[in-house]
């Protein structure tokens, strides 16, 4: 597992340092929207998305640093999510990455602010892919209507959306499985599909690598749900119980723990399986495992 956990960090640094590239200083005039873009996006995280949009484009052949832009939007877009997630009109949490939310820092407006800046910032930011050598316009455009799509209401909103509307109302597999998919599993499915798109893969390996992305993306929830009831908060960085304070549906309410361990395995199997025909394939088989296991 080291071996992976040195190209994690690796990945990390890299968008870590493109990050701070592609924010507008903090200096800027009104200096309170920057330094709470900022205080967001460099609180912390995993960086996964960004990290899958490297190295599936690495694995279709082009070198991560080219995919740069698109993995720091989504990156953006995806600490907005957090950001808006937080708020006391949606989960209403006060820690985030290890540190106070953002609308605990800066007051609800500019936290509002915050999220829709990035977000908007995020596209200014993809649509520069197109400057850097070897890739083609066509494709950047064809990530950009696709990262649109995936965090728009035909994808992530509409999972917080059934999130929000379905707290303290109980609903059945099949709506959990859609809420899941929505507001996890399509980021983190576009993540991997931009960075194949750029570097040219064709129509049947951009389907392959969606699936592996659904299946690590649901699993990715439910593993989240489970560190909700049971995580560590000073490794999570957020609060446990955040949940059942909700009264939220999640995995761990529909199955409990034991069941949902079983289904989040059974997924880890499956996008295993996905890879089969896959040439250097390490990576990504070996992300799957980490991310069953992970307790952060
Ligand atoms: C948290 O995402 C929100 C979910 C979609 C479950 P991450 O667990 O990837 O959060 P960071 O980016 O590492 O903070
Ligand atoms: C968040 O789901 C999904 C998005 C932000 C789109 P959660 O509400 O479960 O995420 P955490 O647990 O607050 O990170
Ligand atoms: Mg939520
Ligand atoms: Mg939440
Ligand atoms: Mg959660």
């Amino acid at each position: 597992m080291k071996e992976l956990e040195n190209e994690l960090y690796e990945c990390k640094i890299l968008v870590e340092r493109a990050l701070d590239k592609f924010l507008p200083d903090e200096n800027l005039y009104p200096s309170e929207i920057f330094k709470a873009m900022r205080y967001s996006v460099f609180a912390g995280g995993k960086r996964l998305r960004p990290i899958l949009v490297m190295k599936s484009a690495e694995l279709f052949g082009l070198e991560k640093e080219k995919v740069l832009p698109t993995a720091c939007g989504i990156e953006m877009i995806h600490t907005y999510s957090l950001i808006h997630d937080d708020l006391p009109c949606m989960d209403n949490d006060d820690f985030r990455r290890g540190k106070p939310t953002c609308h605990k820092m800066f007051g609800e407006a500019i936290a509002l602010l915050a999220g829709d800046a990035l977000l908007t910032h995020a596209f200014y930011v993809i649509a520069k892919n197109k400057d850097v050598e070897g890739i083609k316009e066509n494709a950047v455009l064809d990530v950009i209507a696709k990262i649109s799509k995936a965090s728009g209401p035909l994808g992530m909103v509409s999972g917080q959306v059934v999130d929000i509307l379905s707290e303290g109302v109980n609903i059945d597999e099949k709506t959990l499985y859609f809420m899941d998919v929505k507001k996890t599993a399509e980021l983190i499915k576009v993540s991997l599909w931009a960075g194949a798109r750029l570097a040219g893969a064709d129509e049947k390996d951009l389907i392959k690598i969606e699936t592996y992305g659904e299946k690590i993306g649901i699993m990715f929830q439910i593993i989240d749900d489970i560190l909700d009831t049971n995580g560590d908060e000073k490794i999570i960085g957020k609060p446990v119980g955040s949940d059942i304070k909700n009264d939220k549906n999640t995995f761990v309410k529909m199955f409990g723990i034991e069941q949902s361990k079983l289904l989040a395995n059974k997924l880890a199997k499956e996008a295993k399986e996905v890879l089969v025909e896959f040439k250097n394939k390490e990576f990504f088989m070996m992300l799957i495992d980490y991310l069953l296991n992970r307790s952060h």
